[in-house]
């Protein structure tokens, strides 16, 4: 069985955290403009990211060529993108309304339409617009955040077959409010070159034990890429659980 390359960093502070990762992340942006190549990142919603996003705003916003940088969706509601549910909203007003990059780069999945008929536009979207590896998209980075009921993306305990499925978007509905959501799937998060998590706060601790055991009830339990690398940043509040 191949070894899963993966890592855990701790952090006092949700701010830390982001501020290690931004720091990592632009890194890795900064390697892929002078190499002249483009960098795929599918982002999250969620309370991490959102300090992510205003860190990178602050700090990095005149040091990254951004016209080699490319950014996608992990998931998104199905809320117009001016809506305060909208992930692409929160990522643009905190994050992309903030730096020079061509609209072009900016691939949002529409929330505001017919959520089946954009699964299926945005798996095309991501397929023109990714490299490609045993066949499907391979982003250089995914980022995610953990619920507490252990999803990701819009996977949820209640449609874990979307870990599995052949396709590379599919629709979700939240298990809770009946929301409906565009996510990319399983195979897709599993095939990236690196997926990190970024998990804060005691609500999440329970959880996260029960993931690093690898209880398959959880989606996140299933995020082990192929080929790739797996990062878990995590706060020492979600991390009180682990062994
Ligand atoms: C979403 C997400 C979702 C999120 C987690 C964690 O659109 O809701 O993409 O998977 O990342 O629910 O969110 P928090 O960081 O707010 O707990």
């Amino acid at each position: 069985m191949k070894k899963l390359n993966s890592e855990i960093k701790i952090f006092e502070t949700p701010q830390e955290l982001a501020e290690e990762f931004a720091a990592g992340l632009t890194d890795r942006f900064r390697m892929a403009v002078m190499k002249r190549t483009v960098f795929t990142v599918a982002l999250s919603g969620g309370s991490t990211p959102g300090i992510l996003y205003s860190v990178l705003a602050e700090k990095y916003n005149n040091s990254v060529d951004w016209r080699y940088i490319h950014f996608f969706w992990g998931d998104e509601r199905c809320v117009p993108p001016d809506d305060l549910e909208s992930n692409y909203g929160m990522a643009y007003s905190k994050f992309l309304s903030k730096i020079d990059i061509p609209q072009k780069n900016i691939h949002r999945i529409f929330g505001e339409d017919q959520p089946e008929q954009e699964a299926v536009r945005y798996a095309v979207e991501i397929m023109k617009n990714t490299r490609k590896h045993k066949g499907l998209p391979m982003f250089d980075q995914v980022i995610l955040g953990m619920g507490e009921d252990g999803h990701m993306v819009s996977i949820f305990p209640s449609n874990r077959e979307l870990l599995d499925t052949e396709k590379i978007c599919e629709v979700a509905v939240h298990p809770l409010t009946g929301q409906k959501r565009v996510t990319i799937t399983g195979k897709v998060i599993n095939n990236s070159a690196l997926v990190t998590f970024l998990v804060t706060g005691a609500s999440k601790a329970v959880t996260l034990g029960k993931v690093f055991k690898k209880d398959p009830e959880f989606p996140a339990s299933s995020v082990m890429p192929f080929d790739g690398t797996l990062t878990w940043m995590i706060d020492r509040k979600a991390g009180s659980f682990i062994k």
